[in-house]
């Protein structure tokens, strides 16, 4: 164990604490361009922290949208391995009236947890692995090299790293890649995540009539497009809540036995923060498969919303013009955006009645992500988590996304793993987001401890 390290974190523990509360205070909203000033303050902030931690070189690097934060110390020598940490620092946008208690960018402390949007996705992780490496290189105890790359698009679906990570890759050469993001489903047994869902997200717009009409004087006559769009919707699922677009499923990898039991160790914590966090009246879905299986190795088709006519307070007797509603479907291992916007582009078109008009507009692709979970470095990981948890984690597939995983997948000749620190039930994109304080010094010491593992289990020669 770096003892040293670890009681660097200890004695630092409230000044970490402020400056993750200094960090949630800059509202890094990458989906509104209206923070695109925000997003380059939190950038320029973690540089300069990057600075002070006494890294080789920091560079806040432009893309299309916002600044990628690279940061590399190489200070453990050739012969030591190299570890590149990803994380983002952008965040979702928040306002009081989505049922905040208290200002999402003005940090709340309560009960052992801080309130603030990105305080879960991904703050927390972002200043677990930077506070991890301030500890082990101002102790002089790092036995690894170690290069940090913070993402501000990732909520935006990271449209800019597919080329930022060909570009870079020479300088983001490394022997382990973390991908430091997403939550644990349980407080008490932590879980390490080896899959990823992709996310494919679409508009499906109905035209009917060339504007809104008066309902009374062509109800009956005109094809409502609302209607005519939630009969379109009725259609993508079967009763038994499979989707039933023709071919989706046709690339799902299956699960075999070995990987079914490795799942399965999960379930019960899976089930109960499933009662928790979700608390629907009931379970739905594909009922061949567990509620772990349906989340991490199974796509689905959502709708996320519907627009159309009128629903302000009041009364309009409208025939509305046209509707809209936005559909997403998240992919497992083996399956391709592209492929499932063109299945489901071809499906609607043969449902869509001659009396309305309907197009399904492509908006973002990410890729699912599948890692093995037998390499050398997710075993060290896995060493981490139980020497600092004394319990032995389990192996989940994440039904979330992170659309970078493959790219570094593609593009580097490491090995990956995915690291996480936080509880799900925290309210990630959603009101009153928080973070377990110790849940987040766990953090701290769980990457100081995969540093040392890391270098155990990985021989350079
Ligand atoms: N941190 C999440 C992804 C995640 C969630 C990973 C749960 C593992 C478990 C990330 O910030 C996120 O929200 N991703 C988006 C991607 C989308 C905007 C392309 C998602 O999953 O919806
Ligand atoms: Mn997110």
């Amino acid at each position: 164990m770096n003892h040293q390290a670890l009681d660097y974190v200890k004695s630092h523990a409230d000044a970490f604490k402020q400056q993750l509360k200094d960090l949630l205070s800059i509202p890094s909203v990458s989906t509104l361009v209206e923070h695109q000033g925000d997003c380059e303050r939190a950038a320029e902030w973690l540089a300069t922290d990057m600075r002070r931690i006494g890294f080789d070189t920091v560079e806040v690097i432009r893309t299309k949208w916002h600044p990628v934060v690279f940061a590399e110390w190489m200070g453990a020598g050739k012969d030591a391995p190299t570890v590149l940490v990803y994380c983002h620092y952008d965040v979702q946008p928040a306002e009081m009236s989505d049922g905040w208690h208290t200002p999402p960018f003005e940090p709340t402390e309560k009960d052992g947890k801080v309130f603030a949007r990105g305080a879960i996705d991904s703050k927390s992780n972002v200043m677990a692995q930077l506070k991890a490496a301030e500890a082990v290189i101002k102790t002089g105890t790092s036995p690894v090299n170690i290069k940090l790359m913070f993402e501000g698009d990732e909520e935006s679906a990271s449209e800019n790293m597919t080329t930022f990570v060909r570009d870079y890759g020479d300088r983001l050469k490394c022997d382990v890649a973390v991908i430091c993001d997403g939550s644990m489903s349980d407080r008490e047994q932590p879980d390490i995540a080896y899959g990823l869902r992709g996310v494919v997200t679409m508009e499906l717009e109905v035209h009917g009539p060339k504007q809104d009409l008066h309902s009374g004087h062509f109800g009956g006559t005109v094809h409502n497009p609302i209607q005519a769009l939630a009969e379109i919707i009725a259609k993508l699922h079967h009763s038994d809540g499979s989707v039933s677009v023709p071919g989706f499923y046709d690339d799902v990898l299956s699960l075999d036995d070995e990987e079914r039991a490795e799942l399965a160790k999960a379930l019960p914590w899976i089930e109960t923060e499933w009662k928790d966090v979700a608390a629907a009246p009931q379970v739905w879905g594909e009922a061949d498969y567990n509620l772990h299986e349906r989340i991490g190795a199974r796509p689905t088709l959502e709708i996320n919303g519907i627009r159309g006519g009128f629903a302000g307070d009041g009364f309009k007797t409208v025939l509305p013009g046209m509707a809209l509603a936005k559909i997403s479907c998240r992919l497992v291992a083996n399956q391709t955006s592209q492929i499932i916007y063109e299945r489901l582009c071809d499906f609607i078109m043969t449902i869509t009645p001659p009396s309305v008009q309907a197009e399904l507009r492509l908006i973002e692709m990410g890729e699912p992500a599948l890692i093995d979970r037998h390499s050398p470095a997710v075993e060290a990981a896995r060493k981490a988590y139980e020497t600092v948890w004394g319990k032995r984690p389990h192996f989940v597939r994440e039904g979330g996304s992170i659309p970078v995983v493959v790219d570094l997948q593609q593009a580097l000749d490491a090995q990956l793993v995915l690291l996480s620190f936080g509880y799900k039930g925290c309210a990630a994109h959603g009101p009153n987001e928080h973070v377990y304080l110790d849940m987040w010094y766990k953090g701290m010491a769980i990457t100081i401890q995969f540093y040392e593992e890391l270098c155990m289990g990985m021989s350079k020669d």
